[in-house]
């Protein structure tokens, strides 16, 4: 037999020691030393080793995060505290009511400092940590008893297996920490694609996904769901000497277990008011769903005088946003044709307030998404906005159903030209094929001169759609041969607009090689995939020459994009566009991206605002030296360029000690 030499359990402990360091700097801290190549290479020399040795088994190595077999029914566990639910607060008042109630129980006048958090919309679950390890993770339960899902937590990156020992606490005896399972919006798309990939039934929401993927007899499913973790308290513990709530988080933190980095600590009543606010206007931006925001009284030794109800602690309250889901009435379906032609079922509701914005349409995206919702016309649906994104109907409230509900069929002809269209094998969207529909048109149109395009001032939707039904443009070349005397007679134009328009047609003909690219509105060419082959190909006329190997051969493109490229270059009407558009003098920047990339990897947020600057100028201006920009301030932000009126982002940056630099300095900083 092979002798297990002390090199070997030197260098597995060595391994592993790094693995969880590495771990705890990505998962946790958000502050990667080693590239992932390093970090697989290191991880993949553990597992060999292991697998040599397998006397070197030890639960709590990072290899063994999934592998646990599939259990046949979920464990029951006692909490040795009970997991409460909170109190709900819906206004203002509320809020200062339940200041006003903790006062009266506490018998003071004196101000009472609450640390506030968000209110994350997941799944509450209990991790308990012996000597550092953990031991044992359940749900929340009925709040008394909880089921058992180690193995599934286990496979959650963010869910350390040891405590980290940054020689700031003592690693606790015992450590029972509680903490929200989420699904953010970026892990549900991808997870809801693959879903759909293998012709399974996507999730309604990121709730409903973590909430499936955490009850999961067999991990081995769990570890492929993109599950996080934020924790927000303790339950029991022994040897951590807390005085306060925000001392509690912080000494999460500094045992590597991940918080919330939008936590405001120890603020008056009024300031938690305004903060409540000022997360809720903000909700979109975040990464992640919240439902409201947890204000906690910070003081301990008040909390345990406060004590709890036998359902809810006194010492904290929930303040719940207003929903972003309502029902409401289908009223009737119709379609919409898109750039590419693809027809897009929308349905018209009874108009309904959901969070604060009045909500006519949805959109039903495509045939078979309302046949696996069966929404018919006339049904009473849920509702939900998210962010920014359209409204969409979440699901049908069957038991409303009067079977009066009429079923939608897809058209058999665009609903604009009449042509035949056609819907692909293996495809959900249902095309019109006639490239000169003039609803494809008017939109290929609004897209040449949006925002990310040529970027044209006053030649808006409403205009667009005149100056097509008119038959003044038959083609986004076209726009370039408009006159200001034919502008001039249009509906809501005066001659000064219809000289601006013209100014702002003739300004926007120097133009970078990326946003041509994007205007052109190429299938999959969206603003990304234009700045990568512009990068690669530099000139229009190399990329004109290009093969379907040479564009696939480049990295973040695919077989389907650079088909689709090609397919467009090699039809004539789109090369005879092109060429008009260069009589028209047309002047593409090629040399823009060649600049130094003085930025190299920096990464920037951008907070308020910087005057004359449009944010979209300044992220161009960033990304063209290299830098990146983004939408949220963490530890991995370089620089956050803040304007006047500035809000969390000001105040994450100052907790975080991210440099703060003003627009001058931002200005400086890019000419180096
Ligand atoms: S404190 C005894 N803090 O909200 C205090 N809860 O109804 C109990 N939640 O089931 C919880 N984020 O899952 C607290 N920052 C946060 C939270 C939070 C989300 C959930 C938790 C709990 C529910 C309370």
């Amino acid at each position: 037999m092979k002798q297990l030499d002390t090199d070997i359990v030197d260098k597995v402990n060595a391994l592993r020691k790094a693995l969880h360091r590495h771990n705890h700097l990505y998962y946790v801290l958000d502050n990667p030393e080693v590239s992932d190549a390093e970090y697989d290479r290191m991880m993949l020399e553990l597992t060999a080793l292991e697998e040599a040795w397998p006397k070197l088994y030890a639960a709590d190595s990072p290899t063994s995060r999934v592998g646990a077999p599939p259990l046949s029914e979920f464990e029951t566990i006692a909490h040795s505290i009970p997991m409460l639910s909170l109190g709900n607060a819906f206004a203002d008042s509320d809020i200062i009511d339940f200041d006003r109630r903790v006062r009266k129980i506490l018998r003071t006048d004196d101000e009472i400092l609450y640390t506030v958090e968000p209110k994350l919309d997941g799944l509450a679950v209990e991790l308990v940590y012996e000597k550092g390890k953990l031991i044992v993770a359940s749900t929340r339960g009925d709040g008394i008893n909880g089921e058992v899902i180690t193995a599934n937590v286990r496979t959650i990156r963010s869910a350390p297996l040891l405590l980290q020992d940054t020689g700031k606490r003592n690693i606790p005896l015992r450590l029972e920490v509680r903490g929200e399972v989420f699904i953010s919006h970026e892990g549900f798309r991808s997870l809801n694609e693959e879903q759909l990939s293998q012709k399974l039934p996507p999730f309604a929401n990121p709730r409903n996904a973590a909430a499936g993927s955490l009850r999961q007899l067999d991990s081995s499913i769990t570890a492929k769901r993109p599950l996080e973790i934020f924790f927000y308290g303790v339950g029991e513990f022994t040897d951590l000497k807390l005085k306060s709530h925000w001392e509690t988080l912080q000494a999460l933190q500094e045992l590597g277990l991940r918080i919330n980095p939008l936590i405001t600590p120890e603020v008056t009543i009024e300031e938690a008011v305004d903060c409540c606010k000022e997360l809720e206007d903000k909700r979109h931006l975040l990464p992640y769903d919240i439902d409201g925001m947890v204000i906690k009284v910070d003081n301990l030794s008040l909390q345990t005088k406060l004590a709890t109800t036998s359902r809810s602690p006194r010492w904290a309250i929930a303040y719940k946003f207003k929903a972003m889901q309502e029902t409401t009435r289908v009223l009737n379906i119709d379609v919409q044709v898109g750039r590419t032609g693809v027809l897009t079922p929308v349905a018209h509701l009874q108009p309904v307030n959901v969070g604060g914005a009045m909500v006519r349409r949805a959109t039903l995206h495509n045939e078979d998404e309302i046949e696996r919702k069966d929404i018919r016309i006339g049904d009473t649906v849920l509702v939900q906005r998210a962010g920014d994104v359209i409204p969409e109907v979440v699901k049908v409230i069957e038991s409303k159903r009067t079977g009066a509900e009429r079923i939608f069929h897809m058209p058999l002809n665009c609903p604009v030209c009449g042509s035949t269209v056609i819907r692909a094998k293996g495809e959900t969207a249902t095309r019109c094929i006639n490239s000169t529909c003039l609803a494809q048109l008017k939109e290929r149109i609004k897209h040449f001169s949006s925002k990310g395009a040529f970027d044209i001032d006053g030649l808006g939707d409403k205009l667009v759609e005149q100056l097509v039904d008119k038959g003044m443009l038959a083609s986004y070349a076209d726009i370039f041969h408009l006159d200001a005397v034919k502008i001039e007679g249009l509906e809501r134009m005066g001659a000064r607009s219809a000289e601006k328009l013209v100014l702002a047609i003739e300004k926007s003909k120097k133009i970078k090689f990326s946003r041509f690219l994007y205007a052109l509105g190429i299938r999959h060419v969206g603003e990304h995939v234009a700045k990568i082959l512009a990068e690669e190909f530099k000139s229009l006329d190399n990329l004109l020459d290009a093969t379907k190997e040479q564009i696939e051969a480049v990295e973040g493109m695919g077989f389907v994009i650079a088909e689709s490229v090609v397919n467009f270059f090699k039809q004539n009407t789109n090369r005879e566009v092109i060429n008009r558009i260069f009589d028209s003098n047309v002047c593409i920047l090629f040399h823009a991206h060649e600049k130094e990339r003085t930025l190299e990897n920096k990464v920037f947020v951008l907070t308020g605002t910087l005057e004359d600057l449009t944010r979209d100028q300044a992220k161009e201006m960033i990304e063209a030296a290299g830098g990146k920009v983004s939408g949220s301030v963490s530890r991995n932000t370089d620089y956050l360029v803040a304007g006047s009126s500035t809000g969390s982002k000001l105040k994450m940056a100052k907790d975080l000690g991210v440099e703060i630099i003003d627009k001058a300095a931002f200005l400086k900083i890019l000419s180096r």
